[in-house]
């Protein structure tokens, strides 16, 4: 054997023994492979990322969104448990933010219309009187900068984007960071935020996934079983603008500091539930003082055993029953979404908080860091 040959040898035998490691979870890289172009001719990019629990997190690079997250149930079985789209044009054309990163304003802010430093800033008017969750072409409506992160312990996938001053009615340049992890050891996705800004302005960013905890989308969640760590929630008007007043849940609909299936009294004689068409509202959420990541919601579904635990550093908590899906959207499969049959958790500042000073603060000045974390913790039990 020549000296070229045995060199040869070796490293196909190095690529034959590694090969199936780098395919296995953290050990490999996010895979990356085409979505499609936009309308406008930019491509979009699809992220799988793996780990060795059998969880698998997809991303793509319009919106930064989440378009599917497979888990096991309690026999093993892994299931989609999110809603969203087959193609590109379904993200493009669709009109109820799945798995979509949201800003700059995650929810609403009354009339579009909020004062700065005496300043009057007006935005988008997309939900009736208000502005709904950035305006006409939020977040989950751009081209977001992909860069894989991957550790030797986890898959990371980092997302950019940098939105101009003035763009949909906000002040300052506000560049945006989001990374998705998924630990090689843990059924849990890991969303980071982070933001700057080089004028005074506001914000409040989330993730806009649609919950189906049953694997099975036909199925409506309202045998889920929720648990918020919330005694107080923000009622709101008509318009589904905070009063601005925080409410005892106790003794309503919306206590659910025990684990009560969704269901069981969404449909009450309620005005809030009237309003909201279903559960459409903010939860203040019980947090200690250590502030940090802390508990906000749990979710179980009896038929699979699937447990969601939702953690956060944010003060609020959006719990959105699905009352606006109708059936027209046509989802992953050629499912059409029916009413009531995702759940959407938005961890979040509260909505409208630019016009209410007793609510916390989402304002960003130069010179400081915006930082937000929330962890989707996946477990099954009997
Ligand atoms: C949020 C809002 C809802 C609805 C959905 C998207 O959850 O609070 O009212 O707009 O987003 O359809």
């Amino acid at each position: 054997m020549t000296r070229q040959s045995g060199v040869l040898l070796a490293f196909l035998a190095l690529l034959i023994f590694t090969t199936p490691f780098c395919a296995n979870g953290a050990e490999g890289k996010v895979q990356v492979s085409d979505f499609g172009k936009t309308d406008d001719g930019i491509s979009v990019q699809r992220y799988v990322l793996t780990n060795n629990k059998g969880a698998e997190a997809v991303v793509i690079s319009y919106g930064a969104t989440l378009v599917s997250l497979k888990v096991p149930d309690r026999t093993g079985k892994i299931a989609d448990v999110v809603l969203g789209y087959d193609t590109l044009d379904g993200y493009e054309q669709g009109t109820s933010y799945f798995g979509g990163t949201i800003g700059r304003y995650g929810n609403r802010i009354a009339g579009g219309q909020f004062t700065l430093d005496g300043t009057a800033f007006q935005v988008p008017k997309n939900d009736g009187p208000n502005s709904l969750h950035g305006g006409t072409i939020g977040f989950n409506k751009r081209i977001w900068t992909a860069v894989d992160r991957s550790r030797a312990d986890a898959q990371v996938l980092e997302l950019s984007y940098t939105s101009p001053d003035g763009e949909e009615g906000y002040p300052g340049t506000l560049k945006v960071k989001v990374t998705y992890t998924l630990p090689a050891e843990t059924n849990e996705l890991r969303i980071d935020y982070w933001a700057t800004t080089d004028k005074d302005t506001v914000l409040n960013l989330t993730n806009h996934s649609y919950f189906n905890l049953s694997g099975d989308a036909s199925q409506k969640i309202l045998d889920h079983q929720l648990v918020l760590h919330a005694l107080e929630f923000t009622p709101v008007d008509s318009t589904l603008i905070p009063t601005g007043e925080k409410r005892a849940v106790q003794g309503t609909p919306f206590d659910f500091t025990k684990p009560t299936a969704i269901g069981a009294r969404i449909n009450q004689d309620d005005e809030q539930l009237k309003f909201g068409k279903g559960y459409d509202h903010n939860w203040v959420l019980e947090r200690t003082e250590k502030g940090g990541l802390q508990l906000a919601a749990e979710v179980f579904e009896p038929t699979s055993g699937r447990v969601l635990e939702v953690l956060t550093t944010e003060p609020g908590i959006q719990f959105y029953s699905g009352n606006f899906l109708d059936g027209t959207a046509k989802g992953k499969g050629g499912q059409l979404y029916a009413y009531r049959t995702g759940l959407a958790l938005e961890t979040q500042h509260f909505p409208d908080s630019p016009n209410h000073p007793n609510f916390p603060s989402t304002e960003l000045k130069p010179g400081q860091t915006y930082s937000s974390t929330t962890v989707l913790r996946f477990s099954t039990r009997k």
